[in-house]
């Protein structure tokens, strides 16, 4: 009994040390002796049985160096072995063979040679069936289970198969592979249903980057992280270089992740195929729908349906209404930003909303439409669906979602996803309940680390799988660089200082003085205006500099300013965004041309940008400087978020941030966490963003009330709040009194409800409680919801 104890807790230094280099011929590993483990030369890698549940045990090679000892490669993964008197036998006919329980064969080699062959683990990862003159009969990369290493060729014969589960190895719906038109792949084929998802299903394959006319099917990734396939898919680690151990792995959630191990033995995250968490297919049921929010992801079920069984959510929801085949006893109810793909009776363009539900309402087996307006208004899309399956909700999913109901049922036309605005209770000390399922984050140690994380923002996480593939490091760079130009898919680019001192003519044109530095009006030779911004107090290498700037250069989104290109040379660090016409809300916060409509575009615009970054970039990009100086409006108004990205580059979030003094830059728009010493999370730029809506409904400055009310000692923005709070009480939401509230210099008509629903969304994100303040994408569910309502 003693000995047993001794033994099971000595394994993890038995996995290390006492190794076997080799299984030679005629003898056999058992599951019963834990030492009975092959080792790699370098220890890398190890080989042995290893406990996949009760009593089950698995023939598989894992990392040594990974806390988890994450498997590589499984040899029976399906059908595992027990854990009394199963082996794993060198056979001298020359077969590897696995024996369940001494009984029955449970898999093998199938490879047969006369003289004596040998069972070998290499530094790379292979296990190789070798004969004595080195021939070699049988290799585990030629077979992956969910997982290719690095220099693994990856062919036509060949599919990675994801887990069923985190903690179930076993064959999951989720595969990986080169289809028959030479692209690869991410399929899900669960037992009814079965679709690719990746490339996105919506695109034709050029449009997504790749070729179909490259029939060799081949595809690998080198040690420094690079991945180069036949149809043309090539990415780059985002920690690009020589040194991490790397591993491409389906996910049993269904994504493609390459993952570099860090020195504690955790792995992260260093390219993903799919940004958009909740895309893939099969993540919930029938009539289901997955919504990403918290950062992580749940099924919901849309009004009127009702859970399957809560206790397995891939069974999805059931509608407790029965539809008739009438037109006449048929309404729909709409829930925005929604997408069930696939499933399309037809499908049918320009038509108006009212026509597409006219198609469905002909149909007895049309149970929804998902609608598309595109191009003149009123015009759109058209997709009647007879089931409702792959569900999606995304902020950033155009399409919206008219779900068939019975007339008389008891929904009403509108009555979206199960996320409610609070309502406001007055009385402006309390804190006000939320009505919402809000799950708070675990652990507040997690999210300290995050932080730091985020300040070494170029390290090793990341990525929105955003346009074009960076190349990071000159020297090592397999692909073309010419002329000093890094050039990647979506023109971003690498600019020379004379080049920059050129378009701006000498930097004598000045547009804005921020905090990282000024900003210049520049022309490039194709004619492109632009705005220069020289770096100020940066002093990292390059490398590091281009580590963050390969972030920021894949960033892409209607509402952030996009980067056009770069300049390190010497001690130059320039960045080269696009023009805006407008110049930034800050000087036009007071403007007459800014009517009540826009400003709310600009509301929903400049939040539809943040959570693209806190959550679609897996909230690993804080902004941390939010005002209105950093809002640009376009010719149209439209508002572009600007500067973010930076924080490393400036010390801003993150590094130093325990610094008060320092972090003060920008006083009014700052989150009570940062003068209260806790830690930094998206949310301090929930509460920056609520303040500026604060200044554009009501036109005051947070500023102006520091100058009336000086001897409160109070932080100034507190008392914007705090004015804003108590005026709403007062009003009791008449909306003949909001006036009061807004802006009075602005003569535009308002709409009283909108500007209701404004305050009451700023009023969230000022909570002195990060945690009760809602996220960047509720808040633009918020806003959205009543974009087009009344
Ligand atoms: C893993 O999932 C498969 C399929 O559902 C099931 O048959 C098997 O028992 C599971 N294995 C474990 C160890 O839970
Ligand atoms: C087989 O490979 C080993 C290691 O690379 C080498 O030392 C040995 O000489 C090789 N044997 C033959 C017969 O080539
Ligand atoms: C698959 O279809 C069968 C028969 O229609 C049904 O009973 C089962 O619940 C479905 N499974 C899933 C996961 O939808
Ligand atoms: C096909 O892809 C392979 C691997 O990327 C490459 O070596 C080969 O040159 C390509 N063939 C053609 C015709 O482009
Ligand atoms: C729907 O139809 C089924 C069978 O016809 C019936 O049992 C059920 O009560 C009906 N449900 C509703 C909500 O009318
Ligand atoms: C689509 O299907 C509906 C119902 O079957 C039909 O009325 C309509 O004409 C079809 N549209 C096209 C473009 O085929
Ligand atoms: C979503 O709609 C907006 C406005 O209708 C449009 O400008 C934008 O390009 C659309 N986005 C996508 C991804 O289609
Ligand atoms: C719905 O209600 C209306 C008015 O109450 C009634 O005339 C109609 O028959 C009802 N339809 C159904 C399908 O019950
Ligand atoms: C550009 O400006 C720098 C510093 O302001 C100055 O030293 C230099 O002479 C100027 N060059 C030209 C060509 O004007
Ligand atoms: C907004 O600010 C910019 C920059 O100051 C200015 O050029 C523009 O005229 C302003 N727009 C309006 C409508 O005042
Ligand atoms: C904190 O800020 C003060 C004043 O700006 C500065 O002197 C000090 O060096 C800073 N401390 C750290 C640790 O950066």
């Amino acid at each position: 009994m003693f000995l047993f104890f001794l033994f099971a807790f000595a394994k993890p230094f038995l996995l290390v040390h006492a190794r076997l280099e080799y299984l030679s011929y005629g003898s056999s590993l058992s599951v019963e002796r834990s030492s009975d483990i092959i080792v790699s030369p370098d220890s890398t890698f190890s080989a042995g049985f290893r406990s996949v549940g009760d009593n089950a045990y698995c023939f598989a090679v894992w990392f040594t160096k990974s806390v988890d000892f994450t498997p590589v490669w499984m040899a029976n993964r399906d059908q595992p072995v027990n854990g009394r008197r199963s082996t794993l036998s060198m056979e001298k006919s020359g077969n590897l063979v696995l024996m369940d329980a001494g009984r029955s064969m449970v898999w093998n080699t199938d490879t047969t040679w006369a003289s004596p062959v040998q069972l070998w683990l290499l530094n790379t990862g292979n296990l190789l069936l070798q004969t004595s003159t080195n021939i070699t009969l049988w290799q585990s990369f030629h077979f992956p289970t969910d997982t290719l290493l690095p220099q693994q060729l990856f062919t036509r014969e060949m599919k990675l198969i994801a887990s069923r589960s985190q903690s179930n190895y076993s064959s999951g719906f989720y595969s990986f592979f080169f289809d028959n038109d030479n692209v690869m792949r991410l399929l899900y084929s669960g037992p009814n249903i079965s679709s690719t998802y990746w490339p996105d299903p919506g695109l034709v394959t050029w449009d997504a980057g790749r070729s179909t006319y490259n029939s060799s099917r081949i595809a690998a990734f080198d040690l420094s992280g690079y991945f180069q396939s036949s149809d043309d898919l090539s990415f780059f680690a985002s920690d690009f270089g020589v040194g991490p151990i790397r591993r491409l792995t389906i996910g049993y959630d269904g994504n493609l992740r390459l993952y570099s191990l860090d020195q504690k033995g955790d792995w992260g995250i260093s390219w993903q195929a799919i940004a958009e968490l909740c895309s893939m297919h099969g993540l919930c049921g029938p009539n289901s729908i997955c919504v990403y929010e918290q950062s992580q992801r749940r099924c919901t079920c849309p009004p009127g349906f009702m859970l399957k069984d809560p206790t397995d959510l891939s069974q999805g929801c059931w509608p407790t209404f029965n539809l008739s085949c009438d037109p006449l006893d048929s309404k729909f109810f709409t829930i925005s930003n929604t997408e069930f793909y696939g499933y399309d009776l037809n499908f049918t363009i320009s038509l108006s909303l009212q026509q597409c539900m006219n198609i469905c309402l002909e149909s007895c087996s049309c149970k929804a439409i998902l609608y598309r307006s595109d191009g003149p208004k009123g015009i759109g899309q058209c997709y009647p669906k007879t089931q409702l399956l792959n569900g999606f909700h995304s902020p950033s999913f155009n399409g919206t979602v008219h779900i068939r109901v019975p007339i008389n049922g008891t929904l009403s036309d509108k009555d979206p996803l199960p996320l409610e605005i609070s309502a406001l209770r007055c009385d402006p000390n309390a804190h006000v309940e939320l009505d919402r399922t809000y799950e708070q984050k675990q652990e507040n140690n997690a999210l300290k680390d995050l932080l730091w994380f985020v300040a070494i923002i170029g390290g090793v996480e990341l990525i929105c799988v955003c346009m074009g593939w960076w190349y990071m490091n000159k020297n090592n760079s397999p692909s073309v660089i010419e002329n000093g130009y890094m050039v990647v898919g979506n023109g971003f680019k690498r600019f020379g200082y004379h080049e920059l001192k050129k378009a701006t003519q000498n930097f004598s044109e000045v547009i804005g003085r921020g905090g990282g530095g000024v900003v210049y009006k520049g022309v490039l030779p194709d004619e492109r205006v632009v705005a220069v911004k020289r770096l100020e107090g940066v002093n990292q290498g390059e490398a590091e500099f281009l580590a963050e700037i390969s972030i920021i250069g894949r960033i892409n989104h209607m509402n952030l300013i996009q980067v056009c290109g770069f300049c390190v040379e010497g001690r130059h660090r320039i960045l080269v965004y696009e023009y805006m016409e407008r110049g930034t809300l800050a000087e036009n916060l007071s403007s007459n041309a800014l009517d009540w409509e826009k400003r709310f575009e600009i509301a929903i615009g400049t939040a539809k940008g943040l959570a693209y970054l806190h959550e679609e970039c897996l909230e690993w990009v804080l902004h941390c400087d939010v005002k209105p100086e950093n809002i640009l409006l376009d010719a149209n108004y439209n508002p572009k978020v600007a500067d973010f990205g930076l924080s490393k580059l400036r010390d801003r979030c993150g590094i130093n941030y325990l610094n008060v003094s320092r972090i003060r830059g920008t006083r009014g728009y700052m989150a009570p966490e940062w003068i209260l010493n806790q830690p930094i999370t998206s949310k301090v730029d929930v509460y920056s963003y609520g303040i500026v809506l604060l200044e554009m409904v009501t036109g005051r400055s947070s500023f102006e009330f520091h100058a009336n009310n000086e001897r409160d000692g109070m932080e100034e923005s507190q008392n914007l709040v705090t004015w804003v709070r108590k005026m709403m009480c007062t009003t009791n939401g008449n909306p003949g009194r909001m006036k009061e509230i807004i802006n009075p210099k602005i003569d535009s008509i308002y709409d009283a409800i909108k500007m209701e629903i404004l305050i009451r969304v700023a009023l969230q994100c000022v909570k002195e409680d990060k945690d009760a303040r809602p996220t960047m994408t509720q808040v633009v569910e918020m806003l959205l919801r009543h974009e087009f309502d009344y």
